[in-house]
């Protein structure tokens, strides 16, 4: 039975949104640093196993959660967990907090981006003589209280501005509208960085694994990086899920999602290492990579500053895609357990989301000092949300539909929408096993280790 609730307009729009969350920061300001930093190929070899044997099977499992229960993640696990409802209620609150802790760092860096739009039309992101300047330049903006943090305000303004005409008003035209732009400026941005002379420096990068650098350390990054770029582990494709009719494909809809985010972060990959090795600049350059290299490195190229523009769009896009789906999670959580209107949720939570935000934004400046376990603030939330909030979630997700609900409802599910044929129940047959044991096993090996455990 469809609950009443928003759905989706069609299957693209549902995919589309999904995508526009998943492709964001992770894929072009991270993946392309982690990357660098973790021995290129081998790293990129791991996440790509940790992306196919535990995010995709879980990414799956979350959508199907959500499409079961028509509600947002609390609301869920309240009507779908038969025993221990508090613990799963607890469980829905942690989403909600993930969810904050993302954010709250997340449009810092969407800030920047935007920022950095206007410096490249000004054209002074094209004009350093080294990457020491470019830091110099960068460093200058990021520890400025007022520049950071107005860009911080317009970004969360913007977010909420989408989120407020809902699902299909706002989420599903924006992505339609945004994603088609997204792929034509990043392919535009591939084939100028694969023509520059040097660019197979950068392909060897990407391509051959150096695996000295390979510890347990490097495997939790690949996995919480499995799930932070593909938006799993606190509720979100739960909660798009939910705006989901019975009639769609959850199967084939997840699979599209993992392997246009995987395509995109490699493309993204692909036209940032070009770049760097033809430019001869360092490939771990650490989280400032994308405004403290790229920058020197489009100062170097013929047309950079129209370069370096288009790729501060294409950066901001995918920022606001994958902002607003974490807003969305976190209003419709507020719809759900409290009845609020979406308008007041969105004022509420986007007005506490900037407040939050701004220790993160000052990480880079006089609160910098400020550190735990040697990390900033802002790093310490990046950290957090990543590599213990996210792989947690992902596992108390495969948990609750492994051990929590019958096999039969599960299965049945996955099937509205699945022609039942032999090769889909085999299919699916070896994807609960995956998320029964294989994902919530593996994720506990992983966090034990890096934690010294094992
Ligand atoms: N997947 C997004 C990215 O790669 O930047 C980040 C993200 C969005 C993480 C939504 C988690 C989430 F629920």
């Amino acid at each position: 039975m469809e609950r009443k609730r928003e759905h989706w307009g069609n299957k693209l729009g549902f995919i589309l949104a999904a995508a526009g969350s998943a492709v964001g920061l992770g894929n072009i300001w991270k993946f392309p640093y982690i990357t660098g930093e973790n021995g290129g190929a081998a790293f990129i070899f791991i996440y790509l196993i940790c992306i196919l044997v535990i995010g995709l099977p879980v990414l799956i499992a979350e959508i199907l959660l959500g499409r079961n229960s028509q509600r947002g993640p609390i609301s869920t696990f309240k009507h779908l967990a038969k025993k221990h409802r508090n613990l799963w209620v607890t469980v829905g609150g942690l989403f909600f907090i993930t969810g904050l802790v993302i954010l709250s760092y997340y449009n810092v860096i969407a800030g920047w981006s935007m920022g950095y739009i206007v410096e490249s039309i000004a054209g002074k992101i094209s004009s350093f003589q080294s990457s020491a300047d470019a830091g110099v330049h960068f460093n200058s903006l990021v520890s400025n209280p007022g520049w950071i943090i107005s860009w911080q305000l317009l970004f969360v303004v913007l977010g909420g501005f989408v989120v407020y005409f809902g699902v299909r008003n706002g989420i599903e035209k924006i992505a339609k509208f945004l994603m088609p732009i997204f792929f034509i400026i990043l392919l535009f941005l591939v084939l100028w960085g694969v023509s520059l002379e040097g660019a197979d420096k950068g392909l060897t990068f990407l391509l051959k694994p150096d695996w000295s650098t390979v510890s347990f350390k490097t495997v939790l990054m690949a996995l919480g990086h499995a799930f932070f770029t593909l938006s799993v582990g606190m509720g979100v494709l739960l909660t798009y899920g939910s705006y989901l009719k019975k009639d769609e494909n959850i199967f084939f809809s997840g699979i599209m999602i993992a392997l246009l985010d995987t395509f995109i972060a490699l493309l993204a990959g692909l036209a940032i290492f070009t770049s760097v090795f033809a430019m001869g600049f360092d490939p771990a350059g650490g989280p400032g990579l994308v405004f403290n290299v790229l920058p020197a490195v489009f100062s170097q190229m013929p047309g950079g500053n129209v370069f370096s523009t288009l790729f501060f769009i294409l950066l901001s896009i995918a920022a606001l895609t994958s902002t607003i789906s974490i807003l969305e999670m976190l209003v419709s959580t507020l719809m759900d357990e409290f009845k609020m209107k979406r308008h007041s949720s969105v004022v509420l939570l986007s007005g506490s989301i900037f407040i939050l935000g701004i220790p993160s934004a000052l990480s880079f400046g006089e609160f910098g000092s400020f550190r735990i376990f040697g990390l900033n603030w802002f790093d310490m939330m990046d950290y957090l949300s990543a590599n213990v909030l996210l792989p947690l979630g992902g596992m108390l997700v495969a948990i609750f539909i492994g051990w929590y609900i019958s096999k039969q409802e599960i299965i049945g599910e996955l099937f509205h929408g699945v022609r039942d044929t032999q090769f889909n129940r085999k299919t699916s047959n070896v994807w609960y096993f995956l998320v029964k044991f294989i994902a919530p096993v593996l994720i506990l090996l992983v966090f034990l280790s890096a934690i010294g455990v094992l």
